[in-house]
């Protein structure tokens, strides 16, 4: 996508479409004094250019504009105006704008500009209405970016190269020519690496085996000049990495342990941010098979480690000045001859012992080793992410990814991080009450528990793992993975989590 910015008048502006933001002025407590009963919604454009005003006036005054969020209005050969369209994108109600509302509604323009045909497009930001322009162009960047992807790759005719993306587009509004430069791209590391990422999780699993998900890993790095080193089964094994082992023995495809090192001059001293991502290519649950029904989406159990890489893309590319080091688990989790049974007892790395109660539960296998291989390696601090729970998405819906954190310092500098980066996640506790779930008659712990608190025992049992480092845990089941087209969003992979993690790490830049 080609992206340009401009401070001419959006009037004077050629286009296939200018797309220009409606807000509602109108405000409850108003209404409410005046005992108006149901307020009127009173649109405002957000555009100081009396030409683009004019042109909207008729149809805003007819009341069929009203600047609830993501209605939007075409108008065609507007008065007065260069563009051949006027597209009003209604952005919901003033008081609660935010960067968050202009990304989604610059993916929203995206989307619907693409529904016409159309390749090119300007968003006119109007000054932004209370977000700085600078910000205001970042997220607007990103938005189109997220609003740009397809999922549709394998339908004839239309493959990931010939895929109707959009051309151009253009942001007009005021403000400092260098600093928009700068959060434009910003704005393009970020949506591109979280298209990165959502590339990884959309492909099927026959086309995104561990051994392609480690090429993949190795391309990206050396386009943007990380270290990249792939273990195969045999260091695993030699690692003494039973629990990963465990999961990874009952399938033909070999197992990758990705790890990505990004270590710039005159970093934080003493912080080595760990990223620590579940990379299960496919889930059929092994021996404790899954359904059949929806089975097929267990493809997206490698969306946390595709987000650690898609991380690291972008960190490689924003230079934040400190060390961050990703280890990716990856594997399939098959039934077959060679397979882990119920019952069966694995060591892990750190020699701690798991009987194997249900073999489903193997993104905590895997992530075990992965933890301790982070530590091994020096990191300080770890944050994992994963698809790891039916259960977070019973606790959270398709809305909020689950959080837990063993550190409350880190746990505050990562909502801060999150609430940047316009992401959802609600924390989940970590009670030592809950550690008794873990016991097992043989072994020191087991891999599953009762129904009941599911997200939470899989997060206690990684615990185990971080040990004293200070921990997070994501569990993006019910978030990875769209479960319906949004305005903004089509349906499929989400790229969750990627924008929080690189605002979290360039927190710690020195
Ligand atoms: N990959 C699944 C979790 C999952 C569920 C991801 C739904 C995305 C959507 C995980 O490996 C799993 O199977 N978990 C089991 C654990 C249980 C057997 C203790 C679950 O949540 O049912
Ligand atoms: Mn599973
Ligand atoms: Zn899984």
């Amino acid at each position: 996508m080609k992206i340009n910015l401009t401070a001419a008048p959006p009037s004077k502006l050629e286009t296939e479409c200018l797309v220009v933001v409606v807000l509602d002025a109108a405000d409850k407590a108003v209404a409410d004094k005046a005992g108006a009963g149901k307020e009127k919604p009173a649109p405002s454009v957000v555009c100081d250019d009396a030409a683009v005003l004019a042109a909207a006036k008729e149809i805003i005054a007819s009341g069929e504009v009203t600047g609830k969020a993501f209605e939007t209005t075409l108008l065609h050969n507007p008065a007065g105006l260069k563009a051949k369209r006027l597209l009003l994108i209604g952005g919901g109600k003033v008081k609660s704008f935010s960067a968050t509302e202009l990304r989604k509604l610059a993916g929203a323009a995206v989307r619907t500009v693409k529904t016409k045909n159309l390749r090119s497009l300007v968003f006119a930001h109007g000054g932004g209405n209370g977000v700085p322009s600078p910000f205001a162009v970042r997220a607007i960047v990103e938005g189109a970016f997220i609003g740009d992807f397809d999922p549709g790759y394998y339908k004839s005719g239309k493959n990931k190269e010939d895929d109707q993306k959009i051309e151009t587009l253009t942001i007009a509004g005021p403000g400092d020519a260098k600093s928009l430069e700068t959060q434009l791209e910003v704005g393009r590391i970020v949506g591109e690496s979280m298209n990165f990422t959502r590339d990884l999780v959309n492909e099927p699993s026959n086309l995104m085996t561990p051994t392609i998900l480690a090429e993949r890993a190795k391309k990206m790095a050396s386009d943007v000049g990380l270290k990249c080193e792939v273990l195969g089964a045999d260091k695993i094994r030699s690692l003494k990495m039973g629990a990963f082992w465990g999961v990874a023995q009952g399938s033909d495809e070999p197992p990758a342990l990705i790890v990505l090192r990004y270590d710039p001059a005159g970093a934080a001293k003493n912080v080595h941010l760990g990223l620590v991502g579940k990379g299960v290519t496919f889930d059929t649950g092994g021996i404790s098979i899954k359904p059949a029904d929806g089975m097929e989406k267990m493809k997206y159990d490698m969306a946390g480690a595709a987000t650690m890489i898609g991380a690291m893309r972008a960190i490689a590319l924003l230079k934040p000045k400190v060390k961050v080091t990703a280890v990716v688990c990856a594997t399939e989790n098959m039934p077959s001859g060679k397979a882990q049974k119920p019952g069966d007892v694995q060591i892990a790395m750190s020699g701690k012992s798991i009987e194997i109660i249900n073999t489903d539960a193997e993104g905590r296998l895997i992530l075990a080793d992965g933890l301790s291989y982070a530590r091994k390696l020096g990191c300080t601090h770890l944050i994992d992410a994963a698809t790891l729970t039916g259960a977070v998405v019973v606790a959270l819906g398709y809305v909020n990814a689950g959080i837990f954190s063993s550190d409350d310092e880190m746990y505050e500098r990562f909502v801060k991080a999150l609430n940047q980066a316009g992401e959802k996640m609600w924390r989940l506790p970590l009670d030592d009450e809950y550690k008794d779930l873990l016991k097992s008659n043989i072994a020191d712990m087991t891999n599953a528990g009762s129904r009941w608190g599911g997200a939470i025992f899989a997060a206690m049992f990684l615990k185990e793992f971080a040990e004293d480092t200070p921990w997070i845990h994501l569990d993006i089941a019910g978030t990875a993975w769209m479960e319906d087209a949004k305005p903004w969003i089509a349906k499929g992979p989400s790229g969750i989590a990627l924008r929080s993690l690189i605002e979290f790490v360039q927190g710690w830049s020195a």
